[in-house]
Order: C-alpha cells, then sequence, then structure tokens
C-alpha cells in the first residue's frame, strides 16, 4: 500500500473548494507518457496552476501503474525543481469497477472516478457508495457521475448518451457520500464531437456548435449549491492542429469542439474540474507529423517529441490562463 501522501500528492477536496470560490476550474489532463506529464508539469508551474493529472484504464494497461506511481511522484519533485509547488492530485479517469478503483488507491492515487453512469440509478448508488467507503478510509476523494455523455468513453461507446437529471443529484449526492459529481450537459467525450452539419456559422463565419444546457447545470447548482462540478469531454478540437495534421498526410474529418467561451462560462459556476484528453492528442500528432514530413530524413525520437512537447506546454497554458481560469491559484 502506498499512501498518495508520501508521493507529495494532494486529494482533490481543498483545491475544488478554492476553485468554487475563485471562479476558476482546475484543469484535469490525461496522459500517459514521460512527456505529456512534462508538459503538463511545466505548463501549470509556468502558470502557477493547481493540476490533476488524469489515467485512464486505457493509460493504465499502455504504462504499466508502478510507472505511472512512479512519474506521479517524479511529477512532484519536478515542479518542486522547477521552483512552484504547485498542488499535484493523481486521479483514475472512469474506474469501471470497486476493483479497480481499489488498485489505483492502493497505488498512490489520491482521487479516483468511479463511473456508475452506465448502470441503473440504484447499482450506481451502491457501487458508488461502496468505492466511497472504501477511499475516504485513506482520504482519497471520489468523484462519481450522473447521466450519459455521447461518444467514446475509455472502451465504453455511448451510442444512446442522456443529459443528467437535476431531480437525481441531491439524492445521489447524499446517498453516495461522493466529493465530486459528473454531469452531462452536452459535452462529449473523443476529437469528434459535433459534425459541421450540426453548427450553426457566426457573423465571422467560425461553426458554432449548440450551446451547453447551462439551464441543467443551474437547476443542478440549486439543488446542491456549492458541490463541486465535472465536465467531461471539454476538448475543443483547435482547428489549427486539425488543419495541420490534414496538411501533413493526416485524414482526420471535420469536426467541431466545445467553445472556449462556453468552457469559460462553465468554469465561473460550481463546474470545478474539466477534462481535456483529445486537445493534448491533436497538438502533439500535428507536431510529430509536421516534423516527419518536413524532416523525412530525422530519426531521433527526442527530435519531434521535443517539439510536441513543446506545442503541448504550449495549449496547457493558454488553456489555464485564457479558458479555465486556474493561472495564478497554485498557492491560493
Ligand atoms: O474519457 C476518456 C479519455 O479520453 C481516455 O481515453 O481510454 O483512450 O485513454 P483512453
Ligand atoms: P475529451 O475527449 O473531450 O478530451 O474528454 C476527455 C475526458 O473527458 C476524459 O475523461
Ligand atoms: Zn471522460
Amino acid at each position: 500500500m502506498t499512501s498518495y501522501k508520501e508521493l507529495g500528492l494532494v486529494n482533490s477536496r481543498e483545491i475544488f473548494a478554492k476553485a468554487m470560490k475563485g471562479q476558476y476550474a482546475i484543469p484535469a489532463y490525461n496522459f500517459n507518457n514521460m512527456e505529456q506529464m512534462q508538459a503538463i508539469i511545466q505548463a501549470c508551474v509556468e502558470t502557477k496552476s493547481p493540476v490533476i493529472l488524469q489515467v485512464s484504464k486505457g493509460a493504465r494497461d499502455y504504462a504499466n501503474i508502478n510507472i505511472l506511481r512512479n512519474m506521479a511522484r517524479g511529477a512532484t519533485e519536478y515542479a518542486k525543481e522547477l521552483g512552484c509547488e504547485i498542488p499535484i492530485v493523481l486521479h483514475l479517469d472512469h474506474g469501471d469497477s470497486f476493483e479497480t478503483c481499489k488498485e489505483c488507491i492502493d497505488n498512490g492515487f489520491s482521487s479516483v472516478m468511479i463511473d456508475g453512469s452506465h448502470f441503473p440509478y440504484e447499482e450506481n448508488i451502491e457501487i458508488t457508495r461502496k468505492v466511497v467507503e472504501y477511499a475516504h478510509q485513506f482520504d482519497v476523494t471520489v468523484e462519481g457521475e450522473l447521466g450519459v455523455l455521447a461518444g467514446i468513453e475509455d472502451e465504453v461507446s455511448s451510442a444512446v448518451s442522456h443529459y443528467t437529471r437535476p431531480e437525481e443529484v441531491e439524492d445521489f449526492s447524499k446517498r453516495t457520500g461522493v466529493d465530486s459529481l459528473a454531469i452531462s450537459i452536452g459535452t462529449s467525450h473523443g476529437a469528434y464531437k459535433f459534425t459541421p452539419e450540426q453548427c450553426t456559422r457566426n457573423a465571422d463565419g467560425i461553426l458554432v456548435p449548440p450551446p451547453l444546457r447551462f439551464d441543467i447545470l443551474a437547476e443542478i447548482e440549486k439543488r446542491i449549491p456549492g458541490f463541486p462540478i465535472v465536465l467531461h469531454g471539454s476538448s475543443s478540437v483547435p482547428q489549427e492542429y486539425v488543419k495541420m495534421i490534414n496538411e501533413h498526410g493526416g485524414k482526420l474529418a471535420d469536426s467541431v469542439g466545445i467553445p472556449e467561451e462556453q468552457l469559460r462560462t462553465a468554469a465561473k459556476s460550481a463546474v470545478c474540474k474539466i477534462n481535456i484528453d483529445s486537445d493534448g492528442r491533436l497538438a502533439m500528432t500535428a507536431t510529430i507529423r509536421r516534423i516527419f514530413d518536413e524532416k523525412p530524413a530525422e530519426f531521433d525520437p527526442r527530435k519531434y517529441l521535443g517539439p510536441a512537447r513543446e506545442a503541448l506546454k504550449e495549449m496547457y497554458k493558454h488553456k489555464n490562463i485564457d479558458v479555465l481560469g486556474s493561472a495564478g491559484h497554485a498557492l491560493d
């Protein structure tokens, strides 16, 4: 058993309380490898932002849980070395069972998500409560989910999505004891969120997807005031990276993500955690494709992974500063 405290990590309780008060959201960035972890830590140290390092089941299978735990330890030491001890959470994204959550808690994770949203309501409550009972013994925080997002959720494809029902949130949070709640208000997972046909064009000719259901969010906030809310599926699908990928041999279909403006609005509400994975994949892939195309003789991985890491860092800094508003809040 490794306690997250030995690794220099924190749970999400205090940083969520501060984010709620300060009207910003904590970035939850997924990582699977060293370059992604370094980019996240560099960006968050440079912008003085708290951060949630997020690990999916796919990431665990890819990278190995022992390696990930030690990378999280490395992340806290790296932040210190870079000159700012930002709060860092190591979080399990979309935990699919009690056993998966327990294994992560036992391996030094400071926060876990139990995603029971695909189960009938009472089953969701039962599994979530079981995880909370175990996690809270070790002061690990737990995220539950109500409502089903469209798109791919960590190997679970949600063909049938539905919005969170506000009338369930009070009962769910009370009976499970969860620390935060992921909700479904129109975001979705992956790089293909909205097709151009689902969008309208604004005055500048830019495609704008259907707005998030802020009315549902407001109703949820009314029923559980001050309770930390989480938004999954919040990549904005930057068109510059989609274009760069396609200009350098890629074949991505046209797609539109969640507009930054809407995420800014969400970050000022009870939304305390915003999940972003796909945008990082796009930034890395675009940079690597460009280098492969422009320098076909290059074969040193550092020569393409290094610039990809740099592009990732810049993108995360932009999100912390201009979208989530978490910049400057590391030492609150
Ligand atoms: O919500 C899903 C995350 O983007 C993780 O995706 O299972 O491919 O690592 P992954
Ligand atoms: P995106 O696919 O929009 O980046 O969402 C990631 C996410 O919700 C991880 O849990
Ligand atoms: Zn998610």
